[in-house]
């Protein structure tokens, strides 16, 4: 049985939820995967960082009411959030990235991610920054340090979709993609249906957890936009970046159109979409579309999320699930050290044989 050491970086809702799966799933996850999960360090801009060796009880973590600055009461603690310092320094096996996405140059979590790989650190993130903006360099900084950069929750938080594509597709010659790629948007749109107004209903996609801090980028289509990046770059072998994707959001839509759309059998959904052209350039676009009832997407409700992966020998083939979610997340994050987990038993398995 492996005990696996893990750095938090953030403890917003996402890395507070594996937290929390953490203090009630720890046993079963040794029996039935093989490993357990120690959170050795914690860092974060609100509540400061800590870092204790022999690790924190994650129940006490997650059930104190911390104030700001609240780690510097704990042993090992300090008021201030030092990432670097838990990053280089706590001894962690694995670090979580789970802070803010920076839709601009994805920092300061890409200086994370930089940190941990170059110390030999293994990396999961939920963070769409580092994975849309400096994939390629952080994949070969894992390489050459022999860690792993896993971001399976970056696109439909913990709905496989990135590794299953990966592993389940190979071969079928994935030719593009069109989803709905963003929880928060998708939950507006239905609610509005439901009569009710743009700003109440984001206001309650934000109390459930699935909005961005900013929920700009949900309904402006810019969180959708790097998802489109990710997939196109991960499963099309393309290399876009965001502002050569054409984007727009629902924040146009008014009741009219929503009416509109219900009167003809319609409805409106934000679709994410990349393509492979003949050439072999992919190009990919956000926008609103009006999807008739019988489109696979339109009966997608709520912050449920769905991509049709459109392949040459498979033809179209559907994935859906949530989107979003605190909990739904963090499971990404494990499925992410799932991935670690088993790849470093075959590694330790051949280098034995
Ligand atoms: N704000 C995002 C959404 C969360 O609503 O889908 C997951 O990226």
């Amino acid at each position: 049985m492996e005990t696996y050491n893990i750095a938090l970086i953030g403890f917003g809702g996402v890395n507070r939820a594996l937290a929390e799966l953490i203090a009630t799933k720890n046993s079963l996850w040794e029996r039935d995967l093989g490993f357990r999960l120690n959170i050795v360090a914690v860092s974060d801009l609100y509540l400061g960082s800590v870092i204790s060796p022999n690790g924190l009880d994650a129940k006490t973590l997650v059930e104190a009411n911390f104030a700001k600055g609240g780690f510097g009461g704990l042993s090992g603690g300090s008021a201030e959030a030092d990432n670097a310092t838990v990053i280089n320094t706590a001894p962690a096996d694995i670090v979580v990235e789970a802070t803010f996405t920076n839709p601009k140059d994805g920092e300061p979590a890409v200086s994370h991610c930089r940190w941990a790989l170059k110390s030999g650190k293994h990396v999961v993130t939920t963070n769409k920054g580092p994975v849309a903006l400096a994939a390629q360099e952080l994949k070969a900084l894992a390489k050459a340090n022999r860690a792993h950069f896993e971001y399976e929750g970056s696109v439909m938080s913990g709905t496989p979709v990135i590794r299953m594509a990966k592993n389940c597709f190979a071969g079928a010659e994935m030719k593009g993609f069109e989803g709905i790629l963003n929880g928060t948007s998708n939950f507006v749109l239905g609610r509005m249906e439901s009569g009710l107004d743009f700003a109440s209903a984001v206001a309650e996609a934000q109390a459930l957890g699935y909005a961005e801090a900013d929920p700009t980028a949900d309904v402006e289509g810019f969180d959708v936009r790097l998802k489109v990046v990710i997939l196109a770059n991960e499963l099309l072998g393309a290399n876009l970046q965001p502002e050569k994707v054409s984007c727009q959001g629902i924040s146009g839509i008014s009741r009219f159109d929503i009416e509109a759309a219900a009167t003809a059998n319609s409805r409106w959904k934000l679709i994410g979409s990349a393509v492979r052209n003949a050439d072999g350039t992919v190009t990919g676009s956000v926008s609103p579309r009006q999807l008739p009832l019988e489109h696979p997407l339109a009966g997608v409700n709520g912050a449920t999320n769905a991509v049709s992966l459109n392949t040459e020998l498979l033809g179209s083939v559907t994935v859906t699930g949530p989107g979003a979610g605190r909990t739904e997340t963090a499971y990404a994050l494990l499925s992410d050290i799932v991935a670690i987990h088993r790849a470093q038993s075959g590694n330790l398995a051949k280098e034995a044989a």
